[in-house]
């Protein structure tokens, strides 16, 4: 059986989960698990919160719990909204854990071992007037490379690269320049692996062209070694003697746990962790704000471990959620939380438009609520909704709800069975490339056509005929409702129940889709409407709550 490990970007434990995070990651992360279980490979999802880091300790300081009270709290509470929302993790772990711990300190120890670390006394900024060392995120300044203004110090937003030095540095929380202080850190030599990491890159692989050529140029413009400490009492400590106080910088720590958290996993499971990561097929799904931490620094680590975890052979990374055509900032309040939204609408409404709107690429995306609204409407409910409906209540109408015994197909019959035996095909390329989105329209397109099909055989009134159109849309409703299952896995499991098939619409294998397995005999169960309208009214709320 083939084995896949599929992980989505860790998110912090500090803040509520938005659709800003779910619509690149955690979503398409879903999907692709829930296609590949389907498709016969044992695959699992893992995730966990991502716990340490400056920000983290702050943020808990103001609300006077200590980071590890807040850190759970946090952790607790995203697991929830993502469950609410589909989501369905095998694993959601965190960084915090005493496996992590362990496991990125033995890292770290391997990586000095094989020469791949060494110590150096660097300059720190200090504020003076806050009194503080100022890591990351609280020093801005003018990103190096492209010259862009207010960047933080770990990363420029504009070019996405990482600068040594930022230029003409001001403290971010009071704007005051800050002080240079000695201390001593530690240093991962990335420029170890430019070789290696350039090798990696230009061999084929599934890896997205775009991205990968970018990286080439980072690595082409000239790698850095890589500053892994933070003078903060929040953190994987070093492990070493003479590193008091001093802990791992969270880039360092948090990816690692893809890895501990899926052995932590498997071992409950009774299997062999190792064995089975390196002989999986491994997926880490990503927004394209963190490329250069996954196409550069997991890589490096996992290399300088020398092979003892292989690397990723997918990072599917994808663009920004914009709200609105605006950028979504939690500071400036343009953002809607996941929880929120769901008090609203079903989750399969969310999982449905996020799907249609995001290609497999690094172009940004937009949540628009009147697309929205026009979306669910037109496509979800007035497509699938309503075919699903119209073909289910007719068989119920005429036939007691008896899926008829099919006469001999005339012309359009035969094509619509074509139809059906070839939609499994459709969707595979689609799938296992990762272009969801237009697996999805695909099975939009198969809805329309039996609209359009049902609408044309008018069973109403031909009795010659009537049993085949209705056999056949019986069985392509059964199509949609398989197909659709990893997109929206709710509202698939609604129409199974109304076609009255056995076992959970989770059981399918994926070729199913194709065979025309409703019998005749079949008795249907129970048939309602799927879907309810989304109200103008309603939407013209949610904009005003917007400033809209
Ligand atoms: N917490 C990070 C962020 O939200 C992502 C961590 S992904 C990992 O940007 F790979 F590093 F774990
Ligand atoms: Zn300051």
């Amino acid at each position: 059986m083939k084995r896949a490990i599929i992980t989505s970007a860790l998110p912090y434990a500090n803040g509520e989960i938005h659709l800003g995070h779910v619509a690149s990651t955690y979503l398409p992360a879903d999907i692709t698990t829930r296609f590949l279980k389907m498709s016969g490979t044992e695959a699992y999802y893992i995730c966990a919160s991502d716990d340490y880091g400056t920000p983290i300790l702050i943020q808990a300081e103001k609300e006077k719990k200590t980071p590890e009270e807040y850190v759970k709290v946090w952790n607790e509470r995203d697991y929830s909204d993502f469950t609410a929302f589909g989501i369905d993790f095998d694993f959601f772990y965190r960084t915090s854990s005493p496996e992590n711990v362990a496991f990125v300190q033995y890292v770290f120890n391997k990586l000095l071992e094989n020469g791949h670390v060494y110590e150096q006394e660097i300059i720190q900024f200090y504020c003076s007037v806050d009194r503080k060392f100022l890591p990351d995120r609280y020093v801005i300044g003018r990103c190096p490379y492209c010259k862009a203004e207010d960047q933080y110090s770990d990363l420029c937003e504009k070019c996405g690269r990482i600068p040594q030095e930022i230029e003409e540095p001001k403290c971010a929380i009071c704007k005051n320049p800050p002080v240079k202080e000695k201390t001593k850190h530690y240093f991962f030599k990335l420029t170890n692996f430019v070789s290696d990491l350039s090798r990696w890159l230009e061999a084929d692989s599934h890896l997205q062209k775009d991205v990968k050529k970018y990286v080439q140029n980072w690595i082409r413009d000239g790698l850095v070694d890589w500053d892994i400490t933070r003078d903060i009492p929040w953190g994987i400590p070093i492990p070493l003697s003479d590193a008091k106080g001093k802990v791992f910088y969270g880039w360092f720590d948090n990816h690692l746990a893809y890895i501990s958290s899926t052995l932590k996993f498997l071992e409950g499971k009774g299997l062999d962790g190792k064995e089975f990561w390196n002989t999986a097929e491994i997926y880490h799904f990503i927004g394209k704000d963190i490329v250069y931490h996954h196409y550069l620094f997991l890589p490096a680590m996992r290399m300088g471990l020398g092979g003892e975890f292989k690397l990723p052979d997918y990072i599917p990374t994808r663009g920004h959620l914009m709200l609105q055509n605006k950028k979504i900032s939690k500071s400036r309040n343009w953002y809607i939380g996941l929880r929120e939204f769901l008090q609203w609408y079903p989750a399969d409404y969310l999982r449905f438009y996020l799907t249609m709107i995001t290609p497999f690429s690094q172009d940004d995306l937009n949540f628009d609520w009147d697309e929205f609204a026009g979306r669910i409407n037109s496509e979800l409910i007035g497509n699938v909704g309503n075919f699903v409906n119209r073909a289910l209540g007719f068989t119920q109408k005429s036939d007691g709800g008896i899926v008829p015994a099919p006469d001999s197909f005339d012309s359009e019959d035969l094509e619509a069975q074509n139809k059906i035996r070839n939609l499994e095909g459709e969707l595979t390329p689609f799938m296992v490339e990762n272009h969801l989105d237009r697996a999805l329209k695909k099975i939009l397109e198969f809805s329309a056509y039996f609209n359009q099909y049902f609408q044309k055989k008018e069973p109403w009134k031909a009795e010659t005929g009537k049993n085949n159109c209705i056999f056949i849309s019986v069985n392509a409703v059964r199509s949609i409702a398989i197909s659709l299952y990893p997109f929206l896995p709710e509202s698939s499991q609604k129409i199974w129940s109304q076609l009255n098939l056995e076992g959970q619409i989770s059981q399918n294998e994926w070729d199913a889709i194709s065979k025309m397995a409703v019998v005749p005999g079949h008795k249907l169960g129970e048939i309602c409407p799927l879907f309810k309208k989304v109200e103008i009214s309603d939407i013209q709320a949610h904009k005003t709550k917007l400033g809209l």
